[in-house]
């Protein structure tokens, strides 16, 4: 069985208790904690940025911090990300003036690097860099809210993305963002998927008996 990470948007999260929320879907056993950090520029809304990632690293936070930047440019947030204590940092090829550069600031800095792709965005963006990138994140919606339903042509692009990752022989992680349930992960898995962001679909699947616990949903996936 492959090896599989769940890793909630914390986009879904209560931003007034954070940490707890945090806690809470960590003890209720994801992996990774998905940060997803928006502009208003590159993308129509605004999140949350480096300090907030620091503060959960204060907080106790040890889990690997997945931060999905979503900005315009990228390369002075990626520095801040690093010394907010990200474990990977991800970007949109479109962002960035120089991804090959973008991609070697993230490893020079000590992070798991990662390009993020649109679903109009050409896999063709990993011609030259698959060398440099510890993760592809494939976007199954656009990029922007919380909510939204999968886009079905995902999934060819998701088994491209696993052919292209399992030729070059690497040890590359496949991350799927945008509208995962707990009725279609099995089908994104096959597809190719070893690593589910789910925002909505966690968050809003708070254990009724007891409301820390978020075990139903991740157990479930
Ligand atoms: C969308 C974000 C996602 C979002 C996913 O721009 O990148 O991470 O939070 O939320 P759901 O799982 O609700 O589609
Ligand atoms: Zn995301």
């Amino acid at each position: 069985k492959p090896d599989y990470l769940i890793a909630p948007s914390i986009l879904s999260a209560d931003f007034a208790r954070l940490g707890e929320e945090v806690d809470d879907v960590l003890a209720s056993g994801a992996d990774i904690v998905h940060f997803d950090v928006m502009d208003n520029h590159y993308v129509p809304n605004l999140t949350i940025g480096p300090m907030v990632c620091e503060a959960l690293r204060r907080h106790g936070v040890t889990a690997p911090i997945d931060a999905h930047l979503m900005v315009k440019p990228v390369d002075r947030l990626i520095g801040d990300f690093i010394d907010a204590g990200a474990s990977y940092v991800t970007f949109h090829p479109e962002a960035s003036e120089h991804i090959d550069r973008s991609l070697q600031l993230i490893r020079d800095g000590g992070c798991k690097s990662g390009l993020v792709f649109n679903p109009a965005t050409p896999l063709s963006f990993l011609d030259h860099v698959m060398d440099k990138v510890d993760m592809i994140l494939l976007m199954s919606v656009n990029p922007g809210f919380g909510g939204q339903s999968f886009l079905p042509g995902t999934l060819d692009k998701l088994r491209e993305a696993r052919r292209r990752i399992d030729a070059s022989g690497r040890d590359i992680r496949l991350e799927i963002d945008g509208g995962v349930k707990i009725d279609n992960i099995a089908e994104i898995a096959r597809a190719g998927a070893d690593t589910f962001v789910a925002g909505s679909a966690v968050f809003k699947a708070r254990n009724p008996e007891d409301p820390h616990r978020y075990d139903g949903v991740i157990e479930d996936f």
